[in-house]
């Protein structure tokens, strides 16, 4: 599709196919989602079963009308409304209590709702067009990387859906920021390309879940059920070293050799700063000074070790500041938490 003018005949096909209760994929400016209509519950039920996610994990409610927000929640406190004005459209999740229109499915049985409203032209026209709001996580099975493109989505769930519209390229590459407002102060449930600077610089203080600054979720009872199942996760093991970047490299190295020594194919995940690291896959995301291109191609180059059948990889952690919480978060969920400090 024209990611900047939606062609109007393949949106209608779309949004018919969304209101007669199936299921469509369509970019957004974060990742690719998998959309149903939010109020169906035989529709919701669907996109659960076909990404094989489990019942209690909730999903994210897409809106293109600030209207939808008063019928979706039951109360917007004043401080949600500073915070859409500022941020939406665009990849900011909301959590609000919900109204009685939303049904359980959708939220996981929760008492609240989370929603947003996606900038993606495309995204935006496929809910007008659908005339609901429209449920939709992350299109990947579970467990997977999130796709950043629709040739991801087809690798997971070609076959399964009955529409991907393909749009391109996506701007952010990770998933929209997820804030609390149910407590006081809000609670950031995962970072994303919404930093924390920036929330705090508009709302004042928010206070981050453990699970973001990097508490393995098992041990925590979930706020955000998505919190507890391990996401991004490819087959092959994972290892994120962070520190200085010297010392980063000694300890890949020194790791890389010992595993090659028993025969695996290993892999590094790197920034271009030290792109000339030796392993059997060397994967660049980018440089440390663009964290947000290195945002941009983390999924991407992920999915890509799991293709060249790499058994074990190393990950350059970077600073976990501005969108790169985000990212660093992504990464140590992918790596099931295996993080070495030099
Ligand atoms: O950028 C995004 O948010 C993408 C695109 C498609 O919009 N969607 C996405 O959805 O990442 P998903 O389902 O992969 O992740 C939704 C996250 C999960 O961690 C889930 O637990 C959390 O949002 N969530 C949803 N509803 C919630 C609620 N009522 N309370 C707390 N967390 C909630
Ligand atoms: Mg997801």
């Amino acid at each position: 599709m024209n990611p900047l003018r939606p062609e109007k005949e393949v949106i209608e096909r779309a949004a018919e196919i969304i209101r007669r209760g199936g299921i469509v994929a369509f970019p957004t400016e974060t990742v690719y989602g998998l959309g149903a209509n939010a109020l169906d519950e035989n529709a919701v039920r669907k996109v659960f079963e076909v990404k094989q996610r489990p019942a209690d994990n909730p999903l994210i409610v897409h809106i293109s009308r600030l209207d939808d927000l008063y019928l979706l929640a039951s109360e917007v406190p004043e401080i949600a409304n500073k915070l859409v004005s500022s941020f939406w459209p665009g990849p900011l999740t909301i959590v609000l209590p919900r109204s009685e229109i939303v049904p359980d499915v959708t939220t996981g049985g929760l008492w609240t709702v989370a929603i947003r409203m996606p900038s993606h032209p495309v995204a935006r026209a496929l809910i007008e067009a659908s005339e609901v709001p429209i449920a939709a996580p992350s299109a990947n099975l579970a467990g997977k990387p999130s796709p950043t493109s629709a040739s991801h989505v087809f690798q997971d769930l070609g076959g399964k859906i009955e529409m991907i519209l393909d749009g391109g390229e996506i701007i952010h590459g990770v998933e929209s920021t997820v804030l609390d407002l149910t407590t006081s102060p809000p609670t950031l449930l995962r970072p994303g390309p919404v930093s924390v600077e920036e929330l705090e610089a508009l709302i004042g203080k928010v206070s981050l879940h453990p699970v973001v600054v990097g508490e393995p979720e098992e041990v925590l009872v979930a706020k955000s059920p998505g919190m507890k199942y391990r996401h991004y996760a490819p087959e092959a093991e994972l290892v994120v070293i962070e520190g200085r970047p010297e010392l980063v490299r000694r300890k890949m190295e020194e790791i890389l050799l010992e595993k090659k020594m028993k025969g695996l194919k290993v892999g590094a995940v790197v920034t271009d700063e030290m792109a000339n690291l030796q392993a059997d896959v060397v994967k660049v995301v980018g440089s440390r000074k663009n964290v947000r291109e290195i945002a941009k191609n983390i999924f991407r180059v992920l999915r890509e070790l799991d293709a060249e059948g790499v058994r074990f990889a190393v990950i350059e952690g970077i600073e976990p500041k501005g969108i790169g919480l985000a990212v660093m978060n992504r990464l140590v969920k992918a790596a099931g938490h295996r993080v070495i400090r030099v």
